[in-house]
């Protein structure tokens, strides 16, 4: 290796397929001249190295390779640097393994423990100790060749883990997903209101080619109109007043990857003739600037809003429409995903598990009756809020209908729902327990003796199922 800084040596670069044959290529971020170890000591072991000064480097390199090891060296690092480095370590997939080596001092610091003990392997304090560098490197290339051979997921199961849903209508959407997914054609998202819009435009992005570029959301609805020329665009220093200085517009930031555009119902007529100009031509200018700029996106945009009624009302251009709706996503209501309610309920309890009332253990069957007799107009986001303010506000173990604010309709024998084998168990002892009580006209010793327990044991089950004050006690 030569000088400070090399371009990427394409030849390097090709891992040799499978788990024996690789090539040794180690990636090297080191932002000082001088390096914390001896090449030799390194490479006479069979390694190449490609050294990176900068992150844009560092970027293409692992672009070119997908997986690999890397190198960051970190000794009296300074803000940039330690910038750069977090935005190496983080960038794109996980599929890059890491090393740092750092010194003693900045060990220490706050900043380098989040950065290890997040995103490294491994580390070594200088002075290096060769023999145990080169054991973390092979540990860390099997590591990397493993992350290349990931068994093959389901179209759907490749979605499940962020967007829960097992029903019919859900498991049809993840296939419009990884279809979409394939293309970089424009999509438009539409559904009802918290349904998940966001949540698959997400997805479309994470599982296109363009998952390692960023995604960039902008909220049509929520900006004025003048505010949202230049927070689309950008603008130059001095466009209008308080325009202090240039700034970047989210289409410029969303540069290589996606660009989701929210409630785009909502974009002035104005703004709609000016991405119009993007879609077709791929430019545009800033706000007060004169240099065309050339946009390498895609656009995924949604609403909730009858775009189609918005067009035949003369309210959204129709050649607009016409350029976004290429591809086109439904996401369905809540109340057409049958059996997903409870599986939402669960999963979201879990996410708010941290923040509950400790006493609370779970949802009651009738809890679970009247989630899926709701009609949900607010969808998803409705659900978690029910959830999460019940959790919360719940004084008993089990959240009940009441805690979720719904009404409680009919018999839980009349509605199917799905029934975990802890909750079948509950419903079961529960059952027992009420009808050995009725059968002993209230008689808690009786009722102990007839379900074989003892009355202390009843007492607790009682209170447990909070059924014990409905009682005449004995
Ligand atoms: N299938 C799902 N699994 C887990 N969480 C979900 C699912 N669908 C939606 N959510 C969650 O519900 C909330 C609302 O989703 P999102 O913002 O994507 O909906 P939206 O359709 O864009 O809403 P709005 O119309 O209000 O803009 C988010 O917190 C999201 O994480
Ligand atoms: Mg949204």
């Amino acid at each position: 290796m030569s000088g400070e800084e090399l371009d990427c040596k394409t030849e390097s670069f090709g891992f040799r397929a499978g788990l024996g044959g690789e090539s040794r290529s180690v990636l090297v971020y080191c932002p000082t001249k001088t390096l914390p170890f001896r090449e030799d000591d390194i490479t006479s072991h069979g390694w190449n190295l490609t050294r990176a000064g900068a992150w844009g480097t560092a970027r293409a390199y692992m672009d070119r390779l997908g997986a690999g090891v890397g190198i960051v060296c970190l000794q009296d690092a300074n803000e940039k640097e330690i910038t750069e480095a977090e935005a190496l370590l983080g960038y794109g997939n996980s599929r890059f393994r890491w090393i740092a080596i750092l010194d003693l001092a900045f060990l220490k610091s706050a900043v380098a423990n989040h950065l290890i003990s997040e995103c490294c392997l491994d580390f070594h304090v200088v002075p290096v100790d060769v023999p145990r560098l080169l054991h973390s490197l092979g540990h860390a290339l099997g590591m990397a060749n493993l992350s290349r051979v990931r068994p093959q997921q389901s179209v759907e199961n490749r979605f499940e883990k962020n967007i829960v849903g097992t029903s019919q209508a859900i498991k049809a959407t993840f296939r419009r997903i990884a279809k979409i997914s394939q293309s970089d054609a424009p999509v438009l998202i539409q559904g009802e209101t918290g349904t998940g819009k966001e949540l698959c435009a997400l997805a479309i992005h994470a599982h296109s080619s363009r998952t390692s570029h960023p995604f960039v959301a902008v909220n049509c609805g929520a900006l004025p109109d003048k505010l949202i020329q230049s927070e689309l665009f950008g603008h130059e220093k001095g466009a209008f007043t308080g325009a202090h200085q240039r700034k970047i517009g989210r289409i410029e930031a969303a540069e290589g990857g996606t660009l989701f555009l929210d409630e785009i119902g909502d974009l002035s007529l104005d703004l709609q003739v000016n991405l119009l100009r993007v879609l077709q031509g791929g430019t545009y200018e800033r706000v007060g600037g004169t240099e065309t700029m050339h946009a390498d996106i895609r656009v995924i945009a949604a609403t909730h809003v009858n775009i189609e009624k918005a067009v035949g009302e003369k309210r959204f251009r129709e050649d607009l429409y016409y350029r976004l709706n290429v591809l086109n996503l439904e996401v369905p209501p809540l109340r057409a995903r049958e059996g997903d309610v409870t599986a939402l309920a669960r999963h979201w309890f879990d996410m708010f598990a941290a923040e509950k009332n400790p006493q609370v253990r779970g949802f009651s069957r009738d809890a679970f009756i009247a989630l899926s007799q709701h009609t949900w107009p607010g969808n998803v986001r409705e659900l978690i809020n029910r959830v999460r303010r019940a959790m919360v506000m719940c004084e008993r173990q089990l959240i009940g209908p009441e805690d979720l604010g719904l009404d409680y309709v009919g018999s839980y024998r009349d509605v199917p729902v799905e029934e975990t084998l802890a909750e079948a168990r509950e419903r079961a002892e529960r059952e027992a327990i009420c009808e050995a009580i009725e059968k002993s006209g209230g008689n808690l010793s009786r009722s102990a003796r007839s379900l074989g327990v003892s009355r202390v044991t009843l007492y607790r089950l009682l209170d447990k199922y909070q059924i014990a004050h409905r009682l005449p006690r004995d």
